[in-house]
């Protein structure tokens, strides 16, 4: 796929898709260990493992009916020893996902399944073809995740439906880039079409800076790397504005009808990656609604069942939606604590077809903040965690007195700056709940002890 055109018709093909998916989409009204369900995770990282999870704690398991699978590529990866059935394969590699898959859903047709993608690191053309080709389930939808990790794609979506955003244009040279720059006046932030977490992204304040920006583009993109997006740098948002992310549940409602449910999650980044949460999102609640409707409006045209989570800018009074993707996201792990139950059981719940209960605040008149708990920058690549002490957040939590919380995901190795958990703290004041996460993330990653890596000293 190259240019405007295609991805066009991709969207055409994926509204009608959804229109036509949504007229079989059928509610699921018992669990069966006799035949049971089989609850794929391809990527068993921490949002994986909050998804599988669920199906132990809220559904009962294997032994009531739901069979868990996770696909990684490292073996001792977080949701590995919470599934059922597990797979140590390259998700890039088409045949050897697709194989690891089959294994676990023998026969799409007959076998009650779903397939959902908690990584974009994935051969996504090869698990549509599944989907459309084979019948594998893929949650939301199998357009969900090719859309969605296709920023050209998601920015023409989103366009098509109206929905606000921030001025962009499409460049797929140098000199294509140059032009979109002068149209839209600097500062500038150059992204590949395909990439996540800021990899191969640049702001741009001049000229002279572009021919490194489609360099460093080209170099980090996944996939080919001479398409990207250039957009109007808003550099308020860091100043005085705020993220959101909407998570816009699709699911069934107690009459059989499918619903679309929207929570806003808040988030600050000094960087591209995650770094805090909080819910709510203290965003001002006309607001916050506009944001959910735009955000309803993204999800509802791809359709499906599940979570979609909808990223948006709120700066100067305006809401503008950058992008989004069919799953749970890592801002929204603070749902974890912020509601009675988390982004993982809900979007499990959904695409599995079952009523969902109306998500709630878990402590209302709260806020809850979480904040991630990263290795050492100075840590070796590849360094094992050799022990980790849970008392530290935990004396610290005590302590002082807050209601807070440390979840340690388990990854075995370490590099730096790797995410390793997520600290929470829930309070009345916002500004309280997200310094009591920071200390309390700051005691976790004190207390986790890496050793050499092998061979070294
Ligand atoms: N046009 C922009 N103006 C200001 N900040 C931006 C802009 N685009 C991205 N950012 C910042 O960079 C982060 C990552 O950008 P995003 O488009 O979400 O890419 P990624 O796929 O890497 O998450 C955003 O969450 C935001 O903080
Ligand atoms: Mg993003």
């Amino acid at each position: 796929m190259r240019g405007i055109e295609p991805r066009e018709s991709a969207i055409e093909e994926a509204v009608s898709y959804a229109r036509e998916l949504e007229s079989r989409l059928e509610p699921l009204d018992r669990l069966d260990p006799g035949d049971p369900f089989v609850y794929v995770s391809v990527g068993g990282g921490e949002l994986g493992d909050l998804v599988l999870t669920a199906a132990k704690r809220s559904l009962g398991g294997r032994s009531a009916g739901i069979v868990t699978a996770a696909i990684d590529r490292y073996q001792g990866f977080p949701a590995q020893d919470s599934a059922d059935l597990s797979a140590v394969v390259d998700m890039r590699d088409g045949d050897a996902l697709e194989s690891a898959i089959s294994g676990f859903v023998r026969d799409p047709r007959s076998v009650r399944h779903a397939v959902f993608l908690e990584v974009e690191a994935v051969d996504t053309a090869r698990v549509f073809e599944m989907a459309t080709r084979r019948g594998y389930n893929v949650v939301s939808t199998p357009y969900g995740p090719l859309v969605g990790m296709d920023r050209l794609a998601s920015k023409l979506l989103i366009e098509r439906l109206g929905v606000p955003a921030v001025e962009w244009r499409y460049a797929g040279s140098l000199e294509e880039l140059r032009a979109a720059a002068g149209e839209l006046g600097f500062p500038i932030i150059v992204k590949p079409v395909m990439t996540s977490s800021g990899h191969g992204t640049s702001i741009v304040e001049g000229e002279g800076g572009l021919d490194a920006a489609y360099e460093h583009a080209m170099r980090h993109a996944r996939g080919r790397g001479d398409e990207v997006i250039v957009e109007r740098y808003l550099p308020e948002l860091r100043t005085e504005g705020v993220e959101l992310t909407q998570l816009v549940l699709r699911h069934f409602d107690e009459d059989g009808r499918i619903r679309t449910t929207v929570l806003a999650v808040g988030h600050s980044r000094p960087g591209a990656v995650y770094v805090e949460s909080w819910f709510p999102s203290g965003v001002p609640a006309e607001l916050e609604r506009e944001g959910a409707e735009h955000a309803a409006k993204v999800a509802n045209a791809l359709g499906g069942l599940g979570l979609y989570a909808v990223e948006q800018f709120v700066v100067g009074g305006r809401v503008y939606t950058s992008e989004f993707a069919n799953r749970p996201h890592d801002t929204g792990m603070v749902t974890r604590w912020a509601l009675a139950e988390d982004e993982g059981s809900l979007h499990l719940k959904a695409t599995m077809g079952l009523v969902v209960p109306a998500p709630r605040a878990a402590h209302p008149g709260s806020f809850c903040a979480a904040r991630v708990v990263l290795a050492p920058d100075d840590v070796a690549p590849g360094a094992p965690v050799t022990s980790w002490s849970p008392n530290a957040a935990y004396s610290l939590i005590r302590r002082r007195g807050w209601m807070g919380d440390v979840w340690f995901f388990g990854k075995p190795t370490a590099y730096p700056g790797r995410r390793m958990g997520l600290a929470a703290a829930c309070s009345r004041s916002l500004r309280a709940a997200r310094a009591r996460a920071a200390s309390i993330a700051s005691a976790a990653e004190g207390s986790i002890s890496y050793g050499a890596l092998h061979g070294e000293n």
